[in-house]
């Protein structure tokens, strides 16, 4: 145990053989170039935490871009190369990827050449890493190998569940740590150091976050909203006061609360159903999010961070427009299934799941629900083809009458073919022009 555990056990059990063949074979290669070779970071956290994790993030002692290059040399991969970071990415025939940096001293540095990298030891490039629990480095030299490098304790933090800064200045370097710390912490079910919960504190005071781009923020954001309890992870935003950073106007509140809770129950609800769709859910949290914030806040907020087009629709979808669909889902009697259809139609499964979190009430969450899994898969039986055959002219028609045999198939007004027929026939009489003599 402690700081000579050997873990090479873990490796070979737990990674898929081809990893550790390939890890094998990077260290006898870094053997050979007479460089000591690691793997860092998330990965030997989740190794020793058992949960998968295939980003294999390594760094050598020595020059990084070199050996990647020898790696790729060896197994016909391509690289790239970022010369200025002396790191380099270098991508496996499979479509496997690798992450290769030089060990180095600092967490930014910009060397303007390859020979100006410092060539550190590992002990100093993990220092400048976030956290204990992300500072563990795992040895890949034929001797030695699966060694633990834990110079900072980062398995007794493993083990006490603990997130924990190296030191003082970790979030002055770097202040989108303050939202990695919630998330691992949340991820994991740990909780945050004393002293990294008072520099959260010191950093929120200071106000470091206005320093970040819109962009940092966002991607932090995302991440963090895509965590599985992204309830509990806005939660603890709020405990250090972080929402502010998204809109000075938002705060946490029973109504957010319950706008989380049923965004969460909705996105459980599409998981469970389409287990292998992919769907944005970090999205339909910021609708939730965004649903207990003025319409203006709404704007400052898409204005602020570089949302996609597609994304920024989703929520002008749900939050602007969101009001009056669900006004017409909720109406008395209850719309037809054809007038559902007309409503939700074109709009992403982030924007129907945002609307279902928002109203909560029964009718629309069944509306919702019916057309995701019934009316939006249902067609006419006859085509424009079959249309054409019958003696319809080209012309805007064909669109009018499918549309009409579409929303009578949905409100259940035609069974078989020959009902469609039927329909058909009649509007295409009563739309026909006028004989000519
Ligand atoms: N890192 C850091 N400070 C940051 C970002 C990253 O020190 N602001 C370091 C950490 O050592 C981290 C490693 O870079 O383990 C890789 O970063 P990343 O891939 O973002 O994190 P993972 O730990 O792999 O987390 P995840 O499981 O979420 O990918």
């Amino acid at each position: 145990a402690g700081r000579h555990r050997n873990v090479q056990g873990l490796v070979r059990s737990r990674l898929p053989h081809r990893l550790v063949a390939l890890l094998e074979e990077a260290g006898r290669l870094a053997d050979r170039l007479n460089v000591s070779l690691y793997v860092v970071g998330g990965c030997v956290r989740d190794l020793l935490l058992g949960i998968e994790n295939l980003d294999l993030d390594l760094v050598v002692e020595g020059d990084g871009i070199l050996f990647a290059r020898k790696l790729a040399e060896a197994k016909q991969a391509r690289v790239k190369a970022h010369d200025r970071f002396g790191t380099a990415i270098v991508l496996l025939p499979d479509g496997f990827k690798l992450d290769v940096a030089t060990a180095r001293t600092e967490y930014y540095e910009y060397p303007t050449a390859l020979p100006t990298v410092e060539q550190s030891s590992i002990k100093k490039d993990l220092y400048r890493r976030d956290f204990t629990i992300n500072a563990l480095a795992v040895r890949l030299n034929a001797k030695g190998f699966g060694e633990v490098l834990d110079f900072y304790g980062g398995q007794r933090d493993l083990h006490d569940k603990i997130v924990r800064v190296l030191h003082g200045l970790s979030f002055v370097e770097d202040p989108t740590r303050v939202f990695r710390a919630i998330r691992f912490a949340v991820r994991f079910g740990f909780r945050l150091g004393r002293d990294t919960e008072a520099l959260i504190e010191g950093a929120v005071k200071m106000n470091l976050f206005h320093r970040l781009s819109g962009h940092r923020l966002l991607e932090e954001l995302k991440l963090l909203l895509a965590e599985r309890d992204a309830m509990q992870a806005v939660k603890r935003m709020a405990d250090f006061g972080l929402l502010r950073f998204i809109h000075p106007k938002l705060g946490w509140s029973s109504r957010l609360q319950a706008g989380l809770r049923a965004a969460e129950q909705a996105l459980g609800w599409y998981r469970l159903l389409y287990l292998d769709r992919e769907i944005a859910g970090w999205l339909v949290y910021v609708v939730a999010l965004l649903e207990v914030l003025p319409e203006r806040a709404v704007a400052d907020v898409l204005k602020r961070f570089p949302f996609t087009q597609a994304e920024a629709a989703v929520i002008r979808a749900a939050r602007l427009n969101g009001q009056a669909i669900v006004r017409q889902l909720s109406r008395r009697p209850p719309p037809k299934p054809a007038q559902v259809y007309r409503l939700l139609c074109g709009l992403s499964d982030e924007t129907l799941l945002g609307l279902m979190a928002r109203s909560k009430a029964e009718a629309i969450m069944r509306a919702i629900s019916a057309f995701l899994t019934t009316y939006q898969h249902v067609k006419p039986l006859l085509t424009g083809a079959d249309l054409k055959a019958m003696g319809l002219k080209p012309g805007p028609q064909f669109k009018q009458i499918l549309d009409r045999l579409l929303d009578a198939r949905l409100n259940g007004e035609v069974h078989t073919e020959l009902d469609e027929r039927d329909l058909a026939a009649r509007l295409m009489k009563q739309n026909a022009p006028p004989p000519s003599r």
